[in-house]
């Protein structure tokens, strides 16, 4: 076994001393790492993606994301979970389109789409100049992607847990973000909320794009004008005179009159 998965998929026995050791990664690592996970997790490390899975980030309801390193540097992987009913978390919007891909049945083939999707719109973001993290690979369930942070590796805190000493600059930023989305990578983000823009040495970066949705889909404009009031309403805490309708419009909103 490489060390990767000496590290991910321990023996009973050091999984136990591990656990002693350090609970909350060790209950991460069994609930995460199943047995296919695994396996495509080692077929990134054979391609020399990245060499080491370093800590767990983040353990959210669909998804757990580690930094990774390796030769290119840091990264970020997303692991979709498959042992659980994670479909329930799909929007419908979203759900429709993956059944019509996947077909019916198939639970673990509708997770790999779901990922592939975000893998896609973060493309798109990426080539349209939308402040995204850039993506390097998508295999079954996991999305391997820069991870976004300091230099030495330190991950950027959520928009929801940043110091602000500039709401107004980031706010304009973020709004530039999304309009260029809305314009160039014709999407909308479909669930964006602080907790979704990472804040990275000041400037926000969207990220977690799998619920994306095309601008001519007919939630779009609902869904924009729901991030937009969310972001107005935050940012109105951070102290700025801001409504969500201006948000809104400046968004790209106008595009839907
Ligand atoms: N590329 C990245 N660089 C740094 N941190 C990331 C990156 N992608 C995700 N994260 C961290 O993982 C958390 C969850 O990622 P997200 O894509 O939002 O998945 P979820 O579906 O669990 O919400 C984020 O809030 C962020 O803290
Ligand atoms: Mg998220």
């Amino acid at each position: 076994m490489s060390r990767v998965e000496e590290l991910l998929f321990p023996r009973r026995k050091e999984r136990t001393d591990e656990r002693r050791k350090e609970r909350s990664h060790g209950d991460v690592r069994d609930e995460v790492f199943d047995r296919l996970t695994l396996l495509a997790v080692s077929r990134l490390v054979t391609q020399g993606q990245f060499q080491e899975v370093d800590y767990s980030i983040s353990t959210g309801k669909e998804a757990n994301v580690f930094r990774v390193s390796g030769r290119s540097g840091f990264g970020a992987l997303k692991i979709y979970r498959i042992s659980n009913a994670v479909f329930r978390h799909f929007p419908p919007w979203a759900l429709e389109d993956l059944r019509r891909t996947v077909g019916p049945g198939s639970f673990g083939r509708l997770v790999f789409a779901w990922a592939h999707r975000e893998f896609t719109a973060l493309k798109t973001c990426e080539g349209a100049g939308v402040p995204v993290p850039r993506p390097r690979v998508q295999w079954r369930n996991l999305l391997l992607m820069d991870l976004v942070g300091s230099p030495e590796g330190v991950p950027a805190p959520p928009l929801i847990h940043a110091p602000l000493p500039d709401p107004k600059r980031v706010l304009n930023e973020l709004v530039r973000g999304v309009r260029r989305m809305a314009e160039k990578a014709k999407l909308v983000h479909g669930d964006l909320s602080p907790y979704n823009v990472l804040l990275n040495e000041g400037h926000p970066v969207l990220i977690d794009l799998g619920q994306t949705l095309s601008v001519e889909h007919p939630q779009a404009r609902e869904l924009l004008l729901r991030d937009a009031l969310n972001f107005a309403r935050f940012f109105r805490h951070a102290g700025l005179a801001v409504e969500g309708e201006e948000l809104f419009h400046r968004m790209g909103g106008d595009r839907w009159p």
